[in-house]
Formats: structure tokens, sequence, C-alpha cells
């Protein structure tokens, strides 16, 4: 392997979105409910809730991660505010929002389809697919085509089908392997000429409970069940992929911001390298084919016993993914006894003395994503995608109209700086660069709409208040040299 001099001929360059925090419109075009639609609002400091309805009919909010009892259900409530029904309206925006991205200088646009915007039930038994919801997703890809931008697909990006949630319990049922294997099989069919790169799963190491797992036991043993589920239906969905358009490219997606052992104390390295393994577990199952040696302790440590199918190691072995996508924010430390004062995205560490936080605690780490992109590299040999990294912040409007957010600017450059870094130094095989939320969207974690990461602004406050313009931020011009210079220029 020679290392490059640059980021290379083609390097996707672009932005990342997720349907339930941009797309809204949960209720027209024929689209089914998602477990995120009785999601409510938050703050950092106030959870969001869930909103079901119980076997005896009274009405609760449950905790985003608590257990859902038997025979309770996902609803809506009256007068509460669900961050995922309006979104920031890319269904109505769409086509002013990609020519944004276009004249950004965007080589790729990261989106996810909404499950139930295709398959309303979630693709049981009979089911027909969504007209509408298909022809709205082949508006969009139309439009990318028209700018040469290339999708990169996510198809489950914390959205399960209500339906499925509630008469299935979710990923735990093993018959959602072949509902999602259903929907799998429309869209690679319909959308075969307009998107090559696709992500079956996203961050699928923090997959937990009924709002991203449909499951409504979130204790380890279920979990583990339904990731199983996941790592088949994953397995096949590659297959399938494959079989329709040999041209495609699949990818895992994890969360995966690092984490360092705290000092040299031997028991905090090996205790790092172990506490690592929890996230790595699902790349190492889905890049390498097979649960990986350590799985056995890690599992008697978890007290869980997986269920498998005869077929399924095999299945796994046989359909790996193409590349490995991951989302970097930020790193966390790892030390025995661990504080937990700062999380990667899934595991939980102690606050690093030598590095700045985000208004939100988010250690600000640009050398850690050189870290994590060697980290990966020397573990797997195959090619990598940033498809999340950025800053979210509470941006201002300045009286003149102009937002400056500088921060975001330096944020981004530190961050690029270090990845060329692993590109030209290291030689890692990095197929592009997504930053999270290029244009602004719900907070995943908070519900907030305040906590911003775009390049563009979207007028619209934490209880959807808002005429929902679009303006451009100084980070705006700024990207489109750093994507029109393949990366020369930042
Ligand atoms: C990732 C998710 O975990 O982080 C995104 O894939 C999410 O959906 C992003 O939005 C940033 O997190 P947050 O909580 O700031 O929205």
């Amino acid at each position: 392997i020679v290392g490059n001099k640059n980021f290379k001929e083609g390097f996707l360059w672009g932005g990342a979105t997720a349907a339930t925090q941009y797309e809204g419109a949960y209720n027209q075009g024929g689209r089914g409910l998602a477990t995120n639609d009785f999601l409510t609002g938050g703050t950092k400091n106030s959870p969001r809730k869930v909103s079901v309805i119980l076997k005896d009919g009274t009405k609760t909010f449950l905790d985003r991660e608590a257990a859902v009892p038997e025979g309770a259900v996902g609803y809506i409530a009256e007068e509460t505010y669900y961050p995922s029904h309006k979104a920031t309206d890319f269904y109505d925006h769409y086509k002013g929002d990609i020519a944004l991205f276009a004249e950004m200088g965007f080589k790729c646009f990261r989106m996810s389809i909404s499950w139930p915007r295709v398959f309303p039930k979630g693709g049981i038994d009979g089911e027909v697919p969504n007209k509408e919801g298909l022809e709205f997703y082949e508006r969009v890809f139309n439009e990318c085509k028209k700018y040469n931008i290339e999708p990169l697909v996510t198809l489950f990006h914390f959205e399960n089908p209500a339906y499925l949630a509630d008469n299935y319990d979710g990923w735990y049922s093993r018959e959602t392997i072949d509902f999602y294997l259903r929907y799998c099989k429309e869209v690679f069919t319909r959308y075969k000429n307009l998107v090559k790169y696709w992500i079956p799963i996203n961050e699928i190491n923090v997959l937990r409970g009924y709002t991203r797992l449909g499951c409504r036991d979130t204790g380890a043993q279920a979990r583990y069940q339904a990731l199983h589920h996941l790592f088949v239906a994953n397995a096949l969905a590659i297959k399938l992929g494959h079989e329709i358009n040999p041209e495609n490219k699949i990818g895992a997606m994890l969360a995966l911001s690092g984490i360092y052992p705290k000092d040299c104390d031997p028991k905090n390295i090996m205790g790092a390298v172990e506490y690592r393994r929890r996230a790595l577990f699902f790349s190492d199952v889905m890049m390498r084919g097979y649960y990986p040696s350590y799985t056995r302790s890690m599992f008697e440590d978890l007290g869980v016993t997986i269920s498998k199918q005869p077929g399924d190691d095999d299945i796994i072995r046989k359909y790996v993914s193409d590349f490995l996508a991951f989302s970097y924010y930020r790193t966390t430390v790892y030390h025995t006894g661990v504080v937990q004062e700062t999380d990667t995205g899934g595991q939980l560490g102690d606050a690093n003395p030598f590095l700045e936080k985000t208004p939100w605690g988010w250690p600000i780490d640009p050398t850690g994503l050189r870290y994590v992109l060697n980290e990966l590299h020397e573990r797997y040999q195959r090619p990598l995608f940033i498809v999340e990294n950025g800053m979210g912040m509470d941006d201002v409007i300045e009286e003149d109209g102009s937002i400056n957010d500088d921060y975001r600017i330096q944020y981004l450059e530190d961050h690029i700086k270090e990845m060329k870094k692993a590109v030209v130094t290291d030689g890692v095989d990095l197929l592009g660069y997504t930053t999270w939320g290029c244009i602004d969207l719900v907070s995943s974690g908070t519900g907030e709409m305040k906590k911003r990461y775009g390049f563009i602004y979207v007028d619209m406050d934490d209880e959807g208040n808002g005429t929902l313009r679009r303006i451009k931020k100084k980070s705006f011009e700024w990207y489109k040299k750093v994507t029109q210079s393949n990366g020369e220029n930042l």
C-alpha cells in the first residue's frame, strides 16, 4: 500500500442527515408512525421522554431507555411537542436544500430513508409498499443526480416502524429480519440506478430499547439477541444489495469516538482495551464475519446467551461489509472504577484534563480522529468513511443577519487537518467525509433545535416555532473552499 499525497480523486466531501431529525411530514404521503415519533423534546438537563399508553388505558411518559411494559404501545399525547413530526422539513424543502449543498461543492449527501414511509407497517406479510413514499425518495435522488452528488443512504437510522415495535417487539423478534429485508429489496431495486453507497444500520453499537431497537426490554440479554438479528439482517442485506447491483458499496456504521487509558497503569491500559471492545465487537462481526474470540468472556460478564439458528454464522461470515463508516465527535478516558463524566456516544468515561469541551460537554479532540482512523485501519485494512463529525452550538444571528460561526470553522478545520495526516502520513484508505447536520436539524440526544451543526441555519426554535427559512452561515463559504480544493484550501 502506498500512501497518498492528498485526498484521492473523487474523495466524497459532503454532509450527513437522518430522516427522523430532518425530514418531518410524519403523517403525510402515507407514512406510518415510527417509534421516534413518540419521543418528546428535551434539553441537556431534562431528558427526552417516550409517551406510551398502558394496557389499562393509562397515558404516561417514560424515560427514553426505560423498559416498556407488556401491552403498552406508543401514542401521541395532546399538547406535546414531538420534534420528529416536523423536524426541519426536508420533505418540503429538498430541492432548495440540495441546491445549497451543490453550491457548497458537495460530492456526497448522506441521508436516511424512513422505513415506515416505504412500508407503513414495516413490510409485514401482504403489505404493499407506499407508492408516494417511494416517489418522494426517487425525486430526492434525481435531484442529487442533477448536481452529480452521490447519495449515501442509511436504511435504518433510529427509526423503527411503530407497528413492528408494538406488535412484534421490534428487533427482538426474528421475524423483523424478513420484514426489513423486504424493505431493503424494494429500495435496492427501485433506486438501482440512483444510489450506490448504502449503510444498512446507523450506529449499531448504540442501539437499545424501544425507540432505537423497537424492543420493550432494555436488558443486555434482550439487547444482544436483538443485535444478533440485526447482524443477520445486515449480512443478508449485503447479499441482496450485491445481487441487485454488483456495483453497490454497503458499509457497517458505528459510533466510534475514541477511548484513551487514563495513565500508564497496566490495569488501565488493559482495561481500556477491554472497554473499547464493547464497541469494536460490532465492527469485528460485520467487517471480519464472525463473533470474535473474546465474545465468550464478554457475554459471560454481561450474562448473555444468544440463540442462533443454524446457518446464521455462515451468513455472517459470507457477507461482510464493504467499508466501515463511523461517527466521530469526541474522546473519553477509561480508568478502573470509572467516574463517567463524558461519553463517546456509546461508552461513558472520565473527563480529559487536556481537552476543552463544547457547551454540551463534548470534549474537542481533533488528534483523536487521527488516532481512531489509525486504530480502525490497522484492525481491518479496509476502506473507512467518516460519515459524522461536527460541533453542536447555539448559533447567534447578528443584527445584520450574519451568523459568524468561527468556532465551527475552527473545529472542522482542526479535524480535517488530522484526517489529512491520517491519509497522507499514515496511508489510511478513506472514502470520504460527511459532516453531521450539514443543515441544522433536531438533536437526537436532547431533542433540541438550538444544538446546531449546520453550515446552513434553519429558522426554528426548540418548540418548533419559526419560518423554516434557510440562512447561510459563515462556515458555508469556508466549507465550499475545502470541497472545491479537495481539502488543499483549509
Ligand atoms: C449520532 C447520530 O449519534 O450523533 C445522529 O447518528 C446524532 O443521529 C449525532 O444527531 C449527534 O448527536 P446529537 O445528540 O448532538 O444530535
